[in-house]
């Protein structure tokens, strides 16, 4: 069974991904690894965090001569800022007077909840394990899960749809949203120039009066076959699992499969994809059964259909002011401001790039689930089996 975990704090010396469960034989490509986690450092609107890490993933096992051996991968990102809190927060007891305290817990974030939860006299440690800084690992595993699927014809990438109250108000192409890959200089992630620049105008707002900003961000996955996930069991249905993955980002707040929230106030008619069937066989597709349009996000009775896989995660705007909100003191329990550090005010590009990982991991696992094989020769040996099956039916 494909597996992930991820450890290590924001402030910490270094995150770790562990992903086990990979067949042998899968081409790794370092490069293409911390081209994933450069994405994820990307947009208008980060911190001063990401001027100060170049994130590099270091893999320490499970990969030789550039293939994956069927052994469990370990990924190290090390942590430039770490050489600033070596003695905030050692490993070692430490000297206690260096201790650097979030004092009064930030509406919106795990500050207070976390301390209540772990009895921790103020929310230090909270910040550091509920950062999303931890989404870089998951970015690392998920490029593995990504270097797997390419090797089925499934390639997976996002876009900014709406920031703020800006927002894309026309369809993009598989290809507009593949090219977004490629950008070397990343704004806001959006495949419309004049989208983009209404969104950066919102980001301005914020950055100008110390608030900050949300926005919904959609991954698609390109080129899945119909039949993975299964609507025989609840816990196997892929919208489900699909919906668990993203949601479980930081600051994502709902997830959309297709045009599932406008589809709840419109007529069945205008909601669901027409069946068509096509005489000669398309090369791009898996059958020839074919579709006028895509709102069910390539996804019915929780099974891929063989369309575009479409997932949107809606992000709530960060919980970090600079014009903070009310809080309490953790040690005088007097009103005072939230605590205040260094943080971005939009994230949405990075968080799509977060959940591209995340729809790359859920693949994987259910396509090794169908397909299985302990290499990716038997794997592939499988699929195209199936893939010949699907096409004659
Ligand atoms: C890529 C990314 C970067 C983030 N950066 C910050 C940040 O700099 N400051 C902040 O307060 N929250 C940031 N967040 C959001 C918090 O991590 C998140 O809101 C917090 O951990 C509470 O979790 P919840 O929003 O899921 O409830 C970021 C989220 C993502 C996805």
């Amino acid at each position: 069974m494909l597996r992930f975990s991820t450890a290590g704090e924001s402030h910490g010396e270094c995150l770790i991904a562990m992903v086990s469960g990979m067949p042998a034989g899968v081409p790794i490509d370092e490069a293409k690894m911390n081209r994933e986690l450069w994405r994820r450092q990307q947009g208008y609107g980060r911190g001063g965090r990401m001027r100060i890490e170049r994130d590099t993933a270091q893999i320490l096992s499970g990969v030789r001569h550039g293939k994956t051996i069927g052994s469990p991968i370990a990924i190290r990102i090390e942590n430039n800022d770490w050489k600033n809190w070596t003695e905030s927060l050692p490993v070692a007891a430490g000297d206690p007077t260096k201790h650097k305290a979030v004092a009064s817990p930030r509406p919106g974030h795990a500050d207070l909840a976390g301390a209540l939860k772990y009895d921790f006299p103020d929310a230090r440690y909270v910040l550091e394990r509920a950062s999303a800084r931890e989404s870089t690992a998951r970015v690392a595993a998920g490029a593995v899960a990504k270097q797997l699927l390419a090797e089925l014809g499934i390639n997976i990438a996002s876009h900014v749809i709406r920031v703020g109250s800006a927002e894309l108000d026309r369809a993009a192409e598989w290809s507009e949203i593949e090219a977004l890959l490629h950008r070397e200089e990343v704004l806001l992630g959006c495949v419309d120039e004049d989208a983009e620049q209404r969104m950066k105008a919102v980001v301005d707002q914020a950055l100008r009066t110390g608030d900050s900003v949300g926005g919904v961000f959609e991954v698609v996955a390109h080129g899945v076959p119909p039949g993975l996930g299964t609507y025989a069991n609840w816990d196997e249905r892929l919208d489900g699992l699909l919906a668990f993955a993203v949601m479980s980002l930081q600051a994502v707040k709902a997830v959309e499969i297709g045009r599932g929230v406008t589809a709840a106030a419109a007529f069945g008619s205008v909601v669901h994809d027409s069946i068509h069937y096509a005489r000669e066989q398309e090369a791009d597709r898996h059958t020839r059964f074919t579709r006028d349009r895509n709102n069910a996000g390539g996804i019915e009775g929780g099974i891929s259909n063989g369309e575009d896989v479409i997932v949107r995660g809606y992000l709530k705007p960060i919980s970090t002011l600079r014009r903070p909100l009310g809080s309490v003191s953790f040690s005088t329990r007097e009103e005072v401001k939230a605590a205040y550090e260094r943080s971005d005010v939009c994230v949405v590009p990075a968080a799509g790039v977060a959940a591209e990982a995340m729809v790359a991991l859920t693949l994987a696992k259910l396509a090794m689930e169908k397909f299985g094989g302990d290499s990716m020769r038997e794997m592939v040996r499988n699929y195209q089996g199936y893939c010949e099956q699907i096409r004659r039916f």
